[in-house]
């Protein structure tokens, strides 16, 4: 496929939206065809999925939780990403297939298998060529959500998990960092806005430009 395919992963709170739509202006003033999207609920029946399993108090089971994901997901590699891909655009999503490697294999405790056999459907195998992982200490992110409450952000389930949730969330992402070095770069997301969009535009340019 000719375009690139770019993906942001970090525990809620990580900053990953903010330097996205940062990362996005700049790369556009400078004539980059680029999409921007976001998982879950990048399509119009993503949203409708999100909606439905994420932002309600009804319980999900875990495993429809994990499916959900998957369908959201494949929806969004058919319909979004693989014919963006294609036309040769620069692709970039806010989570991807780590999300459900980390969220529902260490945070939920899905067999790492099964959770990859379930991405490898949702996604026919299409991995990302760079992600980038915002690394933040658990407590700073959740000092963070619970500054900017009310701002905007439509709080769902995955809000209420525990330190040792977020944890296990982060262990798995730094675990991604040491098998994968190449495709999938650590940044970290601890410094202010500005420090932070510094690394992530010499990241993601330095890979653009390669
Ligand atoms: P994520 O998409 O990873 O959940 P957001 O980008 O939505 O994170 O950021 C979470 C909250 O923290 C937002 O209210 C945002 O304004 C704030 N924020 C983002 N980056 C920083 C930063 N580097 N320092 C302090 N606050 C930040
Ligand atoms: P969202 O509001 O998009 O959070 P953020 O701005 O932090 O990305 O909510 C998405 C939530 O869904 C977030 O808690 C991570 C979780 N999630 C999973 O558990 N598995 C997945 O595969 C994906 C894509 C997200």
């Amino acid at each position: 496929m000719a375009g690139k395919f770019i993906t942001f992963e970090g525990i809620d709170g990580s900053g990953k939206s903010t330097q996205l739509r940062i990362l996005a202006d700049h790369l556009r003033e400078k004539g980059v065809d680029l999409l921007t999207t976001h998982e879950p609920g990048g399509t119009p029946l993503g949203k409708r999925l999100r909606a439905a399993f994420l932002e309600t108090d009804e319980e999900v089971a875990p495993m429809s939780e994990l499916l959900l994901f998957a369908a959201d997901r494949a929806q969004h590699v058919e319909t979004l990403i693989k014919p963006s891909l294609e036309r040769g655009r620069v692709v970039i999503s806010d989570r991807y297939a780590d999300a459900t490697f980390a969220y529902q294999g260490a945070g939920r405790g899905f067999d790492e298998k099964v959770v990859n056999e379930v991405i490898y459907l949702a996604t026919g195998g299409l991995k990302p060529d760079l992600t980038v992982f915002f690394d933040i200490t658990v407590e700073t992110a959740i000092t963070r959500m619970s500054e900017h409450q009310g701002e905007g952000r439509v709080h769902n389930r995955m809000d209420r998990e525990t330190t040792e949730f977020y944890d296990r969330v982060r262990s798995a992402y730094l675990g991604v960092a040491k098998s994968e070095p190449d495709r999938f770069k650590t940044i970290d997301a601890n410094g202010s806005i500005e420090d932070v969009q510094c690394s992530v535009c010499d990241l993601v340019e330095g890979f653009l430009n390669s």
